[in-house]
């Protein structure tokens, strides 16, 4: 049997893109990358595995409605049902909502609703909390704000630095997401299974 088919939404250097396809028994098959940003590291990556990409640059298009129906164009004619993002850092409108309701999932690295937005791990250390960490949750509408999937905590010792936090935490993201993912299939799978019986 087949596996099933997913994308990966991301825009930046693509070490979790990387940790996901690089993951062993990951129980999808990442088909496609879809970067908003020409030039980006993540898409060496994907070139590096042969993973084809959508790239574009989201001023070329009208609005954001123009450009979304294009991916889900792509996304469709890829055969994806998941969609992962991965460090893409728009919000995500209705023409993907829509089409891909429940199946867009996100990674954010702080413990939400803490810390939404942009340096998430910057505004954790300058706040000064002593526990931060990764959430994975189901993307809606708003910025970060959809239910909670999963979440992993990490301490912020004293003498840390931003970039000894930011190491831990992406530590984690590489194995959570990879985790999260089979899990989100696996039950997706066995739904479908009980609704076919
Ligand atoms: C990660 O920290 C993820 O949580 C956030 O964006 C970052 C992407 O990093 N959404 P990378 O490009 O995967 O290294």
């Amino acid at each position: 049997m087949s596996k099933v088919k997913a994308c990966v939404f991301a825009s930046g250097t693509g070490s979790n893109f990387q940790a996901i396809i690089e993951s062993e028994n990951l129980n999808c098959e990442i088909v496609l990358l879809v970067c908003d940003k020409p030039g980006a590291r993540v898409i060496e990556i994907a070139e590096k595995y042969s993973i084809p990409t959508f790239v574009f640059h989201p001023k070329d298009y009208t609005s954001k409605a123009v450009y979304e129906k294009i991916l889900v164009e792509k996304l469709k004619s890829a055969g994806v049902t998941w969609v992962f993002l991965a460090g893409y850092m728009r919000l995500i409108g209705p023409e993907l909502l829509d089409t891909y309701e429940g199946k867009i999932v996100n990674i954010h690295p702080s413990l939400l609703p803490d810390f939404p937005g942009k340096d998430a791990i910057g505004q954790a250390f300058q706040a000064g909390v002593d526990k931060t960490g990764v959430t994975i949750h189901f993307v809606d509408a708003g910025m970060d704000t959809g239910p909670v999937i999963a979440q992993e905590s990490v301490e912020v010792l004293e003498n840390d630095t931003i970039h000894t936090v930011t190491a831990r935490i992406q530590k984690i993201e590489h194995t959570l997401y990879p985790k999260v993912i089979n899990q989100l299939i696996n039950e997706s799978e066995a739904t479908l299974c009980a609704k076919e019986l």
